[in-house]
């Protein structure tokens, strides 16, 4: 199923997502009101608010709550991405140039803040101290995510346990915090907001690894943003680990890490393309999918609840 599709039973609401995404460009400081007007306008995919929405409409659907945190979610998530392009010196996301390629890596630390800032206004609009806690360790485990990720750049001594203690950290944090959000503010069982918050962990880990994956297999024109950029920053992702165990001697990683020769790069690449390493790595997400859809027959049968199954669905077949 299409992404438009699984939105369905809360497109209404997602555009009204958007529509206040773009009023944070509203501001009198006219530079400010550029850049800000620049970064709301390619809005990516919308995973994340809808994270927050679909778990909502199986209890009490209150958009005067659920609307300030989806809102908020993908605030969040727009800021890290501005300053991980900083980190990567990525110079394209979202099919358009990066704000550090175009106005500096100065401009887009103090760009994230703001929009970390705006996050944080929104989320205290739903007057829920759970939620604006959660808010707030998201953001931390986030950041140690990517400061692990950061410290550990051509360290070829990484655990998979380690591997995917960062993606949780960096990138399914921020899916449980979507999700979980969604169930409390609609006011759903606590058991149902546990099984919401297992879903959105074992979904955010799967989506990173197919993340990950495609930094392998996709290109730039599909994805809007650099590819094969992990290994370029040093960054050991599951394909990566997968080639290190398999090719214990000579490996093109490790030369890569050691050496910081990047003519390595492109021969890692063809060696995990020429390998069942790509399939393989399919598999382990699709077992977190599973994983997170386990128990989501505790929750009640609606349109939406085939939304988040659907999802799961949509995350292991991109780029399949
Ligand atoms: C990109 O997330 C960052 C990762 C966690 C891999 P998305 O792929 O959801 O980005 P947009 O919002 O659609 O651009
Ligand atoms: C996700 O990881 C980044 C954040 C959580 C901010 P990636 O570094 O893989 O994301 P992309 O590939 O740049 O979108
Ligand atoms: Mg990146
Ligand atoms: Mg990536």
């Amino acid at each position: 199923m299409e992404l438009e599709q699984i939105y369905v039973p809360v497109q209404d609401d997602l555009n009204r997502v958007g529509d206040a995404l773009k009023s944070i460009s509203h501001v009198d400081f006219a530079w400010l009101a550029e850049q800000l007007s620049y970064v709301v306008k390619e809005t990516g995919k919308g995973i994340r608010p809808a994270l927050t929405l679909l778990p909502g409409k199986s209890y009490e659907y209150d958009l005067t709550y659920l609307l300030p945190m989806a809102v908020s979610v993908e605030l969040m998530h727009t800021a890290t991405l501005v300053h991980d392009d900083a980190i990567d010196k990525a110079l394209t996301r979202r099919g358009q140039a990066t704000i550090n390629s175009i106005w500096g890596d100065e401009i887009a630390i103090l760009m994230g803040d703001y929009l970390f800032a705006k996050a944080g206004e929104s989320v205290a609009d739903t007057r829920t101290p759970r939620v604006i806690k959660l808010f707030s360790q998201t953001l931390a485990t986030i950041s140690s995510g990517e400061i692990g990720q950061f410290r550990g750049a051509f360290n070829l001594e990484q655990s998979r346990e380690n591997y995917y203690r960062r993606i949780y950290s960096k990138t399914a944090s921020l899916f449980s915090l979507a999700t979980q959000s969604g169930a409390i503010l609609s006011r759903s069982p606590e058991e149902v907001v546990t099984v919401m918050k297992e879903y959105g962990d074992n979904l955010g880990i799967a989506f990173q690894i197919v993340d990950d994956i495609l930094d392998f297999t996709s290109t730039e024109e599909a994805m809007g943003k650099p590819v094969g950029s992990d290994l370029t920053q040093g960054t050991l992702t599951l394909p990566a680990m997968l080639l290190m165990e398999r090719y214990p001697d000579d490996n093109p990683v490790v030369r890569l890490f050691e050496t910081g020769d990047k003519s390595n790069i492109a021969r890692a690449i063809e060696m995990v393309l020429d390998s069942t390493i790509i399939g393989d790595c399919y598999k382990i997400a699709s077992e977190y999918c599973s994983q997170a859809c386990q128990n989501l027959n505790l929750i009640p049968d609606t349109p939406s609840r085939e939304s988040l199954y659907a999802l799961a669905d949509y995350v292991i077949k991109q780029g399949t």
